[in-house]
């Protein structure tokens, strides 16, 4: 069992994001990926549809003999989390209360923006999280739509990103939050042109970093960890375009990916 893989899925490139960190954090364990890349994007999609992909992505990869789930899109956890986790007997760690719980442990004057693409805003699963913590958090929900387009066409340091940037930022300005919540796996990418925007006091939580602390957490907890080291391997598929997903992909992780299979739902 504790040498199965850690199976993770997004909508398509941007969990390479938590990839990245889950490989940082336990680089013994052997990790199988899967891209929706075919139903690319999720955060425009609708939750019955979302959660539709989420149970089929899940099966997908319990067919590839994994010992976890993670589920590393955030509108699929805003939408998917709960009913995989009554489907299915593995345990799901998902992206939402990782980085609700890090952001409320950071506040100080207890206001919070979540950047997030509009079908997790619309869930509300940010606020519910935080508020499930601590009620007395004000938190300010920005979908953000053009920033996915603009990370995926590398147009991430292009001065159009920063006018939207400072066009999203606006209203998490005024109401003065003093943390920011980046709730969609594509924005870690533009970390340092989001800390630019803001006053430098401003604390930053990205949901793969503390998506990928929780994964260790739960793996260690339930003696799951792989403890045989060496012969950890990376896997990854995708429903559709795998040479656009390496190249892609490469760049988000800053690693070279070898092989990439078609497979899957498609
Ligand atoms: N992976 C999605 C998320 O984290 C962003 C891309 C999409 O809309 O599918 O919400």
């Amino acid at each position: 069992m504790n040498q199965k893989a850690i199976g993770i899925f997004d909508s398509g490139v941007g969990g390479l994001t938590v990839l990245r960190q889950i490989k940082r954090e336990l680089p013994d364990e052997s990790v199988v990926y899967f891209g929706d890349t075919a139903r690319v994007p999720y955060g425009s999609k609708s939750a019955k549809t979302i959660e539709r992909y989420c149970i089929e992505n899940a099966i997908f990869l319990l067919e590839k003999n994994i010992k976890m789930l993670v589920v590393a899109c955030n509108t699929a956890s805003a939408y998917g989390i709960n009913k995989l986790r009554r489907l299915f007997n593995i345990p799901v760690v998902g992206v939402i209360h990782p980085g609700a719980k890090a952001a409320v442990a950071v506040t100080k004057n207890k206001r919070i923006a979540v950047l997030a693409t509009r079908a997790t805003v619309a869930s509300e699963v940010y606020p519910k999280a935080i508020h499930s913590i601590d009620p007395s958090i004000e938190v300010i929900s920005q979908a953000c739509p053009l920033l996915v387009p603009m990370i995926e066409e590398r147009m991430g340091n292009h001065p159009a990103a920063a006018l939207m940037i400072e066009e999203y930022l606006q209203r998490v300005k005024e109401k003065a939050c003093d943390t920011i919540l980046l709730g969609c796996t594509h924005y870690p990418l533009l970390h340092d042109e989001i800390k630019k925007a803001l006053h430098p006091s401003v604390f930053i939580v990205d949901s793969a970093t503390t998506c990928s602390k929780e994964v260790k957490e739960v793996l260690l907890e339930l003696g799951l960890e792989n403890r045989k080291g060496s012969s950890a391997e990376t896997r990854y598929f995708v429903s559709d375009d795998p040479e656009k997903f390496r190249e892609t992909g490469e760049r988000f992780l800053n690693t070279p990916i070898t092989e990439v299979l078609l497979e899957g739902i498609h």
